[in-house]
């Protein structure tokens, strides 16, 4: 099954942006899964096609970087950290607790396609280690019983906001922002706080600064 003229003309606005058709390719593929739920067949055919490259270029992209899914993903998606800090700093526990609470492991899905848990690697948010991710929005400082609280209040059909501010929408819908990431929403809520900033802020108390480079030097 091809896909519709709609994504056509979508995918085509995507090469528009960019000066060489090929540069489009990933936020093609992020536009498919909003589309689709994950990464497929024909999706990999569209976006090569538009983008110029093979099939072959096209699936070594999408099968290279984790975040492109080759099965469907659930409305959402749960991921977390379990790198070197996050994981002594309770990163493991989080998502033994979580795994319990959803009763799937890693890169599974609920039966009812709600819930996609994933281990993923550091997202360079160590200073809220442990971190977890909710269709990538933050969830900073988590612990299991505050992750666990995130999938309740989610499955109620509560308002849940990311420990940053944005609310939390769906998988898709954060998909399709990767996509066309001009929506408007990347301002949203505080990207950078006071924790994240403690060592610039003390370095300046004290009235330090980076030594010269030898190329500064010259
Ligand atoms: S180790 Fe988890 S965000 Fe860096």
């Amino acid at each position: 099954m091809s896909i519709s003229e709609t994504t056509r003309a979508q995918l085509e606005e995507l090469v528009a942006r960019y000066p060489r058709p090929r540069s489009a390719l990933m936020p093609m593929l992020h536009l498919m899964q909003s589309l689709d739920g994950e990464v497929t067949p024909d999706g990999i055919d569209a976006c090569a096609e538009l983008a110029g490259v093979s099939p072959a270029e096209a699936t070594a992209v999408a099968s290279f970087y984790t975040m492109y899914r080759r099965s469907p993903g659930g409305a959402h998606h749960i991921g977390v950290c379990i790198n070197t800090l996050c994981g002594l700093l309770g990163g493991d526990a989080v998502y033994e607790a979580l795994s319990e609470r959803l009763g799937v492991g890693h890169d599974q899905t609920t039966p009812d396609g709600r819930f996609t848990l994933e281990r993923i690697e550091c997202q360079a948010a160590c200073t809220h280690a442990p971190v977890m991710t909710v269709d990538w929005e933050f969830m900073d400082d988590v612990t299991p019983t505050s992750a666990v609280d995130v999938v309740d209040r989610l499955e109620r059909g509560e308002t849940v906001r990311s420990t940053r501010g944005p609310v939390i929408r769906t998988w898709r819908d954060t998909e399709r922002s990767l996509a066309f990431p001009d929506d408007g929403l990347a301002a949203e809520g505080t990207p950078v706080d006071a924790k994240m900033l403690a060592g610039l802020s003390l370095a300046k108390e004290r009235g330090m600064a980076a030594p010269t480079t030898a190329q500064e030097g010259r």
